[in-house]
């Protein structure tokens, strides 16, 4: 498993509902998780490791240690936004690019869990050290899973900035596909389509 980056097709693929959570969606999130902090990630959503489904993990410490703080939502949904509030985001499919993005303070998110148990979670009952960042990483992940990435949430100047970051990450990735180190964009997106698995 490995995190694709910007421009890869799969980060503006929208995600599948999972109706069926099984041991290997449990594998897979496990996997996410340790790729997530072997990365230094808070938050990492399906499309971004090719697996174009409706799941996202995150720890917002990004400590393995604190297990409590591991989370993995399924199928997951915003269904109340309060306030508003601009801080700074980045995104591990968009190394070395951070910007300022305005997103509700907090939300009322509904999901399922590894157990297939509803879970409901507001931010505004989240410790205040946290609470902001835990808003912020659940739309900037849910945004994901619909192929929605913070390079559209930017301001004006924000996106005038990353223009330089960005062009460097597409050249980036065409080279890589010259070196048929990525599938042609066709592919991917057959693969996407088909929902082979795995996919990497
Ligand atoms: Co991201």
């Amino acid at each position: 498993m490995k995190i694709v980056r910007y421009p890869h097709p799969s980060l503006r693929y929208p995600a599948r509902l999972l109706t069926d959570i099984d041991e290997r969606v449990r594998t897979t999130a496990r996997q996410m998780l340790d790729l997530m902090y072997e990365s230094k990630g808070i938050g990492l959503a399906g499309n971004q490791v090719f697996y174009p489904y409706q799941l996202f993990v995150m720890n917002v410490k990004s400590d393995p240690q604190q297990r409590e703080l591991e989370q993995v939502f399924i199928n997951p949904v915003i269904i109340d936004r309060k306030g508003s509030v601009e801080g700074e985001e980045g995104c591990l499919s968009f190394p070395g690019l951070f910007q300022k993005v305005r997103r509700a303070k907090t939300v009322r998110m509904q999901a399922y869990n590894l157990d297939a148990q509803p879970i409901e979670l507001f931010t505004s009952d989240v410790h205040p050290e946290i609470q902001e960042l835990t808003s912020r990483v659940l739309q900037h992940e849910i945004d994901h899973l619909h192929g929605v990435l913070f390079i559209d949430k930017m301001g004006a100047i924000a996106k005038l900035s990353s223009r330089s970051k960005l062009k460097e990450l597409e050249r980036d990735y065409r080279k890589a596909q010259g070196r048929g180190e990525i599938p042609s964009d066709a592919e991917i997106e057959k693969r996407l389509r088909n929902g082979d698995m795995p996919l990497m």
